[in-house]
């Protein structure tokens, strides 16, 4: 039986008539370009993630342009990062002319580690831009504290309705950094029919300049204060995701669900490593990623099988070619070099069925000889 590693055909077959209705609705009203849809979106995320404001913009990778650029991050500037995620966290920072220093992970979260982010601060580093990798949010509070006063820009877009318990209370994804920031690409757990994302934050001033920056810079039509982006969230994609959203704490629940089956599938096999998620956290499991030894036989293992798998990330960014001007060697971030040629994301979309999830479980263990 094959598993594909997503399967958005069967999520959009348990909503297609709302999703469909949502569509027509902006269709008739001939409103394509912002307008209520997108409001009511940016209500019920700001909600969502206990955020005083949320602003729509054209995709994940906009909403950190935006973000580093609505707290003045530019030329001469260095932005502390990891480099274990995708290219956008990193693309966007060298793309606003700033430098993107890269600092180590925790092997056992895959976020970045707090203690690396202070020893990389200069007199020049303007943000601290941690990723909340894979559904888990990273330690927000610890970064905070060891970087004092540096603004914090949360990359969730791969975590939007993930928390963290912080001095005693759940902290959504995006409600305790500077500005947060979500992609709602099809593939996340929130997904579009296309592109979009979302900026959030509990900060007016930075709410009112977002929204400018994301029209060309005017406040008023034909009236620029500064030059900024045609970056809008489209009207469909914003009643797509209005109609998806209700089902986002029942899908992520699935998913974790599908974790626990996973972790109890494999507790047994030296050669896996399952995800680890601490008490502080819950996951919304964007990806259900493992280490392996034999990574790669084992994934062309599964591949034969019929089952899909990807490998997030296989080159970290410090290596990566267009980063070569940094001057980083092999050996500076080892933890997320060895996360790269040991991971490996397995199926966790909600829809899979019982014998999907057997049937994964039974060609890793097969891999093994188990
Ligand atoms: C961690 C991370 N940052 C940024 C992005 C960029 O989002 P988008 O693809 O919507 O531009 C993505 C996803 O694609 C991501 O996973």
């Amino acid at each position: 039986m094959p598993v594909p590693l997503l399967d958005l055909k069967a999520q959009h077959a348990t909503i297609r008539d709302d999703v469909v209705a949502a569509v027509m609705g902006v269709v008739d009203s001939q409103l394509f370009i912002l307008g209520e849809a997108v409001v009511a979106l940016e209500k019920a995320v700001a909600e969502l993630s206990h955020s005083k404001h949320a602003v729509g913009c054209a995709s994940g990778t906009d909403a950190l342009l935006l973000a580093l650029r609505v707290l003045d991050v530019g030329r001469g500037d260095e932005v502390i990062t990891t480099p274990f995620t995708f290219f956008a966290t990193a693309g966007t920072i060298h793309n606003v002319g700033a430098t993107p220093v890269f600092v180590d992970i925790d092997p056992e979260t895959f976020n970045i580690l707090p203690e690396a982010v202070a020893a990389a601060r200069t007199g020049q580093s303007k943000a601290v831009v941690p990723v909340d990798l894979f559904g888990q949010m990273a330690p927000l509070e610890a970064i905070a504290t060891a970087v004092p006063g540096l603004p914090i820009i949360e990359d969730a877009a791969q975590s939007i309705g993930a928390r963290r318990m912080i001095d005693g209370e759940w902290r959504m994804a995006g409600e305790s950094a500077t500005v947060g920031t979500f992609s709602f690409f099809p593939s996340k757990n929130l997904g579009g029919y296309g592109d979009g994302g979302m900026l959030v934050t509990q900060n007016d001033a930075l709410a009112e300049r977002l929204r400018r920056l994301r029209m060309h810079g005017g406040a008023k039509q034909y009236f620029h204060d500064e030059v900024g982006y045609n970056s809008r969230l489209d009207a469909l994609q914003a009643a797509v995701l209005s109609a998806k959203l209700p089902h986002l704490a029942g899908w992520s629940a699935k998913r974790r669900q599908n974790a626990a089956y996973y972790d109890r599938a494999f507790a047994d096999l030296a050669d896996v490593r399952t995800p680890v998620v601490g008490p502080e956290n819950e996951s919304i499991f964007n990806q259900y990623t493992i280490r392996a030894s034999r990574r790669d036989a084992l994934q062309a293992f599964l591949k034969e099988r019929g089952i899909g798998t990807s490998i997030y990330y296989p080159l970290p960014l410090h290596l990566q070619p267009c980063f070569a001007y940094l001057g980083y060697r092999e050996g500076q971030c080892p933890e997320s070099e060895r996360a790269a040629k040991e991971v490996l994301s397995l199926p966790i979309f909600p829809e899979l069925t019982q014998a999907q999830l057997d049937e994964v479980v039974a060609g890793v263990r097969a891999f093994f000889g188990r």
